[in-house]
């Protein structure tokens, strides 16, 4: 797979769209050292100095269910860590890579449409590595945590990498197999949420407890009226 690597960029995410217009390829990642206008999911600014892991994946859709693709990478992601850092990560539906109720890391995955047709995925990747709690803002600094402020030590970025890209092809070839409860299984095993009252910031701020995930990654949700109700793609927090 081609790695096109940068020092210092604005967006992984939007080098990426650009590379899909000027290659057409869609087998490729994009790093960079550092961003200066990172950004996550509903348009958040995503913190990026210098040690963290800033990664955008360009891959074909390979599945229908597209909603399988961020859980798959926040997996692979988990895993990674475990793996090489040797911490407990776990992960918080839909996406967030978490350890102690902290935020560690996060997955954006972008949709380019050629015309009507859903041709490109762009999997954004961040994940807070060599970072110092210094570094973080003020207002990130009671959410935010990185792999050196959890275990003292710093990591090669690029070996975290390597393992991600490994992993995210172990499930992509599971999802090819229509073995996707696989994936969905290894998701309830590490998922903080599930089990637990938790409250949804979308337009209704729902209350209920959060069941499990559907085989096509929506959240499952029993609202405190009884009500069962199926979300994609929502913020949640856990209620205390
Ligand atoms: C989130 O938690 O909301 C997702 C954060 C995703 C951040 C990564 S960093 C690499 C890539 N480039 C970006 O601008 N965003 C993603």
């Amino acid at each position: 797979m081609k790695i096109y690597k940068f020092e210092k960029v604005s967006s992984t995410q939007k080098v990426a769209r650009k590379l899909i217009h000027e290659t057409k390829s869609d087998k490729f990642i994009v790093i960079a050292k550092e961003q200066t206008e990172g950004y996550g999911r509903h348009k958040r600014k995503w913190h990026s100095p210098n040690g963290g892991l800033y990664a955008s994946i360009v891959l074909k859709p390979y599945t229908k269910k597209l909603n399988i693709i961020p859980l798959a990478a926040a997996l692979a992601v988990r895993k990674a860590i475990n793996e090489i850092c040797k911490i407990d990560v776990k992960v918080k539906w839909p996406n967030d890579i978490v350890i102690n109720s902290k935020k560690l890391g996060g997955i954006i995955c972008e949709a380019i449409l050629a015309g009507e047709k859903l041709e490109y995925l762009i999997v954004g990747i961040g994940i807070n590595v060599n970072i110092e709690h210094r570094q973080f803002p003020s207002q990130l600094k009671k959410q935010a945590t990185s792999i050196l402020i959890v275990t003292g030590r710093k990591f090669k970025i690029e070996s975290i990498l390597n393992e991600i890209i490994k992993n995210l092809d172990a499930y992509k070839k599971l999802i090819e197999n229509n073995l996707e409860e696989k994936i969905l299984n290894e998701w309830r095993k590490h998922d903080i949420i599930l089990g637990r009252k938790v409250k949804v910031s979308n337009r209704e701020k729902i209350v209920g407890y959060a069941v499990d995930i559907k085989d096509d990654g929506a959240l499952i949700l029993r609202r405190n009226d009884g009500k069962i109700v199926e979300l994609y793609a929502e913020d949640i927090k856990i209620e205390m």
